[in-house]
């Protein structure tokens, strides 16, 4: 026992609960445990509860409030000493919540009736300092096998959650699940970090099926969306004060839930969506890129999701969310694949809109498959009813292996155009969106496209969140605050003060939408019947050059007008049509950085459209090319592709 007490030691209990509500208006938040330098939330619930024959012999003897225990399952009809080495071994390399230290006691969950345990605790006292090993019955209630905390006071089993520090300022909060399908906030944080803390269960909980593809799948959403419990911020801190926890999840979120997906927290956003460069989020500090030299533009307005994926292996999937980039400049920016769908495909109750029209939500993602099966879980009716790819392939503005003189990022891109020509069977042609515009716009519209479009985003994002955000966050506030206003970002006040200076023009500018749209689905990306797209779309947005946060840089919008994106670009196409565009990673180049005075890596990408509703064959696509390596099959978090540091 001795060995066993020195290795309690180890396990430093911080806060020491017991279960139970004291009186009213205490509450039992559960406690934290810090063990071989790892912090650990335990919530006070029980997860499962052990009679009599399943306690440890002596408990009074571990000398200590808790054990922490392993459940493990045997996959024959006996389990033995190399079967805990193995067990043991794998736990360690497919979770970071587990670690030698749940190893005080041991369960074996029987593969059939019986099981012949012929580990003898000595072996593993010898092995791994078990005080205890025992089967547990067949029927033992099904919980899954993994770490526990187990109280040697009720006996009750209670889930340990790693805390991890939000290092990049990726997280507005962290979150774990309350009752009723709720969430609260996460009631613990790491001592001596001065960042927020975001609670992870065990990867050897969850087991995908195909009920429950996502099934363990670590999410994190941005502050848009609401969570049954939790209050929503949209990126302002006045937002965040007047109103209550959300009432309901958003029902985008919870079919992610049903499918198994983790919520570990809500992630920053721009405020209230915005187009926003780091230095005016005022509210809350923007996250930080950690690619290249880690103090790249981190983009807007899907920062959190764009920041965290590309930081935190511990962390498998972000949902954002596109009105006119925000997922997609994100993507770019953090070298993530990330998706805008085609409009309508997901409910967008319980989230806090900027306009409906435009307003879709979308995932960044490190690893193409795991996209995909999001999306075919969260979207409805997603088309892969096709029997070939699109043969043919349009590009704007892209350079082509015959140029001569291209620069690495050009190189990079000439060689998959190629590589994705052959693939295909298909030509790859340049297409000039403004020249056919002129050419085959609908009879009575203007000649040039900008005429029709320059303020139709413009337009439609700004009155309708002034409708629908301005006007009842400014009556609440008011009503609270003795008729105050509450502080705006520079790029949100820009937005709303230029659209409430205009008469309404939503129906105007819907039209030039539509006109627009049915053009586009005439003309341009039509359907067909085979390859769902009659085309695939190309174009660059991101130029390959550093954007340094700290820098003043472009302002976001028109010169006099923050926040205010006038003029039409090729990046507006898909939020006027309704098309899903895609962001793909291809490469990287070297950059020399004023920051770290060395050469760092920046992500090159490209967008990649499709026909309405053919998102289906675009994910499927976007796996082939991974599969084949024509482009990036996945990317690691860190400052390159390749994994690596966060420069703090
Ligand atoms: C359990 O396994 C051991 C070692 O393989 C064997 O010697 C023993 O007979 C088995 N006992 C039963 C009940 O099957
Ligand atoms: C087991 O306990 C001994 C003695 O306290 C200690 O030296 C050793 O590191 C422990 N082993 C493990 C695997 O925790
Ligand atoms: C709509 O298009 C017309 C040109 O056909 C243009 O004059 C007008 O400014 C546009 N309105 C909006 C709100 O986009």
């Amino acid at each position: 026992m001795a060995s066993s007490l020195s290795r309690l030691s180890t396990v430093l209990l911080v806060v020491v609960q017991s279960l139970q509500v004291y009186g009213s208006g205490v509450v039992n938040n559960g406690l934290s445990l810090s063990v071989n330098g790892k912090t650990y939330y335990v919530p006070s619930e029980a997860r499962g509860h052990f009679s009599s024959c399943l306690r440890p012999p002596k408990p009074d003897e571990l000398d200590s409030e808790f054990a922490l225990i392993s459940i493990f399952e045997a996959t024959g009809p006996e389990f033995a000493d190399a079967d805990l080495d193995a067990a043991v071994d794998s736990s360690l390399s497919s979770d970071d919540v587990f670690t030698e230290a749940f190893l005080q006691g041991i369960y074996i969950r029987p593969s059939a009736s019986a099981l012949n345990l012929t580990v003898s605790p000595s072996t593993a006292l010898g092995r791994y300092n078990t005080s205890f090993i025992h089967p547990l019955p067949a029927a033992f209630p099904n919980i899954p096998s993994g770490p526990y905390v187990l109280s040697l006071r009720t006996f009750n089993l209670h889930v340990p959650y790693l805390l991890y520090s939000d290092v990049q300022g990726a997280f507005h909060q962290g979150v774990v699940p309350g009752t009723d399908g709720s969430f609260k906030p996460l009631p613990a944080s790491i001592a001596g970090s001065s960042s927020i803390s975001v609670a992870v269960p065990s990867r050897l909980y969850y087991k995908p099926t195909a009920d429950r593809p996502l099934a363990g799948v670590r999410l994190g959403i941005k502050d848009i969306y609401d969570i049954k419990g939790i209050k929503t911020s949209a990126g302002s801190r006045a937002y965040y004060d007047i109103y209550p926890e959300a009432g309901a999840t958003a029902p985008f979120v919870q079919k992610l839930i049903d499918a198994g997906a983790v919520v570990v927290g809500k992630m920053k956003t721009t405020q209230f969506a915005a187009p926003e460069n780091a230095r005016d989020a005022i509210d809350y500090q923007a996250p930080f890129n950690p690619r290249g030299d880690g103090y790249q533009e981190v983009g807007s307005s899907s920062s959190g999701p764009g920041s965290g994926m590309a930081s935190y292996g511990w962390l498998d999937l972000a949902l954002g969310s596109d009105t006119g980039g925000s997922v997609r400049v994100p993507a770019e920016n953090n070298g993530l694949f990330g998706n805008r769908p085609t409009h309508g495909l997901g409910d967008l109750t319980h989230v806090v809109p900027l306009a409906p029209q435009f307003d879709t939500p979308g995932f960044l993602a490190r690893d193409p498959k795991l996209w995909s099966a999001a999306c075919k879980v969260a979207y409805s009716n997603i088309n892969t009813e096709y029997s070939r790819f699109p043969q043919k392939v349009l590009t704007i503005d892209l350079p082509t292996a015959d140029q001569s003189d291209l620069s690495p990022a050009d190189r990079i891109i000439a060689k998959f155009l190629q590589d994705l020509g052959e693939f295909l069977s298909a030509p790859v042609s340049n297409y000039n969106l403004a020249s056919h515009w002129t050419s085959t716009r609908p009879a009575g519209s203007p000649a040039d496209v900008q005429d029709l479009l320059s303020l139709t985003w413009a337009v439609i994002s700004g009155q309708e969140q002034v409708r629908l955000v301005q006007e009842p966050l400014y009556r609440d506030y008011g009503a609270k605050y003795n008729g105050r206003r509450p502080f705006l970002n520079p790029s949100t006040r820009g937005a709303w003060e230029w659209a409430n200076s205009l008469p309404p023009l939503v129906d105007e500018a819907v039209q030039n939408k539509t006109i627009f749209m049915d053009w586009w689905n005439q003309k341009v990306l039509p359907a067909n019947a085979q390859s769902c797209s009659e085309s695939l779309m190309f174009y660059s947005f991101k130029a390959p050059t550093a954007a340094y946060r700290n820098l003043p840089g472009e302002t976001i919008g028109a010169p006099d007008l923050p926040g205010v994106l006038l003029g039409f670009n090729t990046g507006f196409a898909s939020p006027m049509v309704g098309n899903p565009d895609f962001v793909v990673q291809l490469g990287e180049i070297s950059y020399q950085s004023d920051i770290t005075g060395q050469m760092e890596k920046m992500p090159i990408s490209l967008r990649m459209m499709a026909a309405t509703g053919c998102d289906g064959m675009l994910l499927d696509l976007v796996n082939e090319l991974a599969e084949k390596k024509l482009i990036a099959p996945k990317v690691l978090p860190g400052n390159s592709f390749e994994g690596g540091p966060l420069y703090l």
